[in-house]
């Protein structure tokens, strides 16, 4: 069970083909999930349009800061592997007064590897799938010295397939 404040603002953290994007629709409004991808579609007209990371990000803190005004549980689907990736996300949660959540999609790097292989929007090379998995490993223990108040790591297709999400009651 995976206890999360109602209003919180909850990142999704693994390596590319962890199954980030399936586990937030499973467990999410549609609208409450934003996604790094859909965000550089809406700047670069192209999801995977690397180059444009920073004003896609730039607009998804933005958005992220107006549902946390207005209150919103929002979640955020990246594969936040980088410490400055979660610092800019841990950022808006404070400045909105909201605990920052992490939820860590922890499988191994061959399963990773074999999704990614059969899906038609993903196209770079198992190095790159080798870097991530290394910077999920460094990332597993600095969530909280970051400012993670919960940490949540699933561990393996089955752990996360059967996580359920329970709502705590802020007041
Ligand atoms: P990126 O967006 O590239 O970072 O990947 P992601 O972490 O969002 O992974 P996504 O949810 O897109 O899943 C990657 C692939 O694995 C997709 O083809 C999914 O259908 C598949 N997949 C995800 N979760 C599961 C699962 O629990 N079981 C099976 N069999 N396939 C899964
Ligand atoms: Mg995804």
């Amino acid at each position: 069970m995976i206890d999360v404040p109602e209003l919180a603002l909850v990142a999704l953290v693994g390596i590319s083909g962890s199954g980030k994007s399936t586990f937030a629709r499973s467990h999410f409004l549609p609208t409450q999930v934003l996604s790094s991808d859909y965000f550089r579609g809406l700047v670069a007209d192209d999801e995977n349009d690397q180059a444009a990371s920073a004003e896609a990000f730039d607009v998804l803190h933005y958005v992220a800061g107006k549902r946390l005004a207005a209150g919103r549980l929002t979640v955020v689907d990246a594969t936040n592997l980088q410490p400055h990736a979660r610092a800019g996300l841990v950022k808006v949660a404070r400045e909105h007064d909201v605990l920052p959540v992490a939820i860590v999609l922890d499988v191994p790097e061959a399963l990773a590897w074999e999704r990614t292989q059969g899906r038609p929007d993903r196209t770079f090379g198992r190095q790159v799938l080798t870097r991530m998995h290394r910077d999920l490993r460094r990332s597993l223990g600095s969530l909280a010295r970051e400012g993670f108040r919960k940490v949540h790591v699933l561990r393996g297709a089955d752990e996360i397939a059967s996580a359920e999400i329970r709502y705590e009651k802020l007041f």
